[in-house]
C-alpha cells in the first residue's frame, strides 16, 4: 500500500494539514522499538470533511474524541491517523471494571521482588505515540479521573507513590464512544470537556462505492452499486425512524460479500448478516423486503463477482 499521505493529496484533503503531518513526523521520529506500534492500515478511512477536522485537532496539540453510531469507521480513523502522523499506538479497550492500575500501571510481585508493571497510558505519555480510548464511555467516569491531568494543560499524571509521568509534547489521546443504543453511556463534562468531539458521519453513497470495491476489487460494479442503494435505503428507513438503526451496518454488508464469496448466496448471507441484526420479528420482515427489493436473494456468487 502506498504511502497514507499520498490517498490523502488524492481524496483533496488540504494541503496545508498534509504538510503540518509530515513536519509533525520530521520533529518526532520513532525509535526502533516501537516502530512496530506504527499502523499499516490494510483498510482506509473516506470522508475528506472529517479527515480535516482530525488532522486539525491532532495538530493544534488536542486529544480528540470520535462520537457516533456503530461501524462509522471510528476505529478505522484511529490507525488511520496513527498512520499519517507515523506514531505508535497504545490501545486501551475502556470497561466497567477498569480502575488506575490498569491504565497507569501495577506493582507486581515476581517471586522476587516488586517491579512496577508499566500500563498502556504510562507507556504512550512517557514514550511519545497515540493512546487510542477505545469505547471511553464504558467505563465508570471516577476511574478516569486519573486520566484529567493528562488530557488538559498540565499533561502529566501524578499517582501518589510514583515518579511524576509527563506526557511528551507528541503524545496525543483519541478517544472512541458510541451512542444511541442500550447500555450506551454519557461522558460526564470533565471528560467531554478536555476532548474536540468529532461526530462521526455515516459513509456518503460515493465513498462507500469505493470502499467496497476497494475491498472486493473483483465485484462486479453493477452489484457494488445496488449493496450502495440498499444502505442507502436502510440509512432512509432509520432516519425516518421506520426501522431502528440496528440492521444499518456498514459492518453487516461488508461480512455479507465475503459470505457470497464463500458460497453462501446472496438471502442466506445478508439474513445473517443484516437482517438478523434486529430480533423483532416484525422489523425484520421489513427489512428482509428492503434487502430482497434491492438484491435477489438466490443471487449467489457468480454474479456478484467477476472471478
Ligand atoms: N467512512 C468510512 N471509511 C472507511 N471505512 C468505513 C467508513 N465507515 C465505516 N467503515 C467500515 O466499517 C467497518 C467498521 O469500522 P470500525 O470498526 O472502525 O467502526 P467503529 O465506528 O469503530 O464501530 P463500533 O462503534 O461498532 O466499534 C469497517 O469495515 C470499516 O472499513
Ligand atoms: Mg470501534
Amino acid at each position: 500500500m502506498c504511502d497514507i499521505l499520498d490517498f490523502l493529496r488524492e481524496e483533496g484533503v488540504s494541503e496545508n494539514l498534509i504538510r503540518g503531518a509530515e513536519d509533525f513526523r520530521a520533529r518526532y521520529p520513532v525509535c526502533e522499538e516501537y516502530k512496530d506500534r506504527i499502523p499499516d492500515p490494510r483498510y482506509y478511512y473516506y470522508g475528506k470533511e472529517t479527515w480535516e477536522m482530525a488532522l486539525a485537532v491532532l495538530l493544534a496539540g488536542r486529544n480528540l474524541l470520535l462520537a457516533g453510531p456503530k461501524a462509522t469507521g471510528k476505529n478505522v480513523l484511529c490507525e488511520n491517523l496513527a498512520a499519517a502522523f507515523a506514531m505508535p499506538v497504545w490501545n486501551v479497550s475502556f470497561h466497567i471494571n477498569m480502575d488506575a492500575t490498569y491504565l497507569i500501571g501495577t506493582d507486581t510481585f515476581d517471586g522476587d521482588r516488586v517491579t512496577f508493571r508499566p500500563g498502556p497510558i504510562y507507556l504512550c505519555a512517557k514514550e511519545g505515540g497515540f493512546g487510542v480510548l477505545d469505547e471511553i464511555n464504558m467505563a465508570k467516569n471516577e476511574s478516569l479521573a486519573v486520566l484529567h491531568s493528562a488530557l488538559d494543560f498540565r499533561r502529566a499524571i501524578d499517582v501518589p507513590g510514583y515518579d511524576l509521568i509527563r506526557v511528551r509534547p507528541e503524545t496525543r489521546f483519541i478517544g472512541t464512544m458510541n451512542y444511541g443504543y442500550a447500555g450506551t453511556r454519557e461522558l460526564n463534562e470533565a471528560l467531554s470537556s478536555r476532548f474536540a468531539i468529532l461526530s462521526m458521519p455515516e459513509i456518503g453513497s460515493e465513498d462507500l462505492g469505493r470502499l467496497i470495491m476497494n475491498s472486493f476489487p473483483d465485484m462486479n460494479p453493477k452489484i457494488c452499486g445496488q449493496f450502495v442503494k440498499l444502505f442507502e435505503e436502510l440509512l432512509l428507513k432509520t432516519q425516518k425512524a421506520e426501522i431502528s438503526d440496528r440492521a444499518l451496518d456498514l459492518r453487516g454488508l461488508l461480512d455479507a460479500l465475503s459470505m457470497i464469496r464463500q458460497g453462501l448466496t446472496a438471502g442466506q448471507a445478508l439474513e445473517m448478516s443484516v437482517v438478523n441484526k434486529t430480533f423483532d420479528e416484525y422489523e425484520r420482515t421489513l427489512i428482509r423486503d428492503v434487502v430482497n427489493s434491492r438484491i435477489p436473494a438466490a443471487m449467489g456468487r457468480g454474479e456478484v463477482f467477476l472471478r
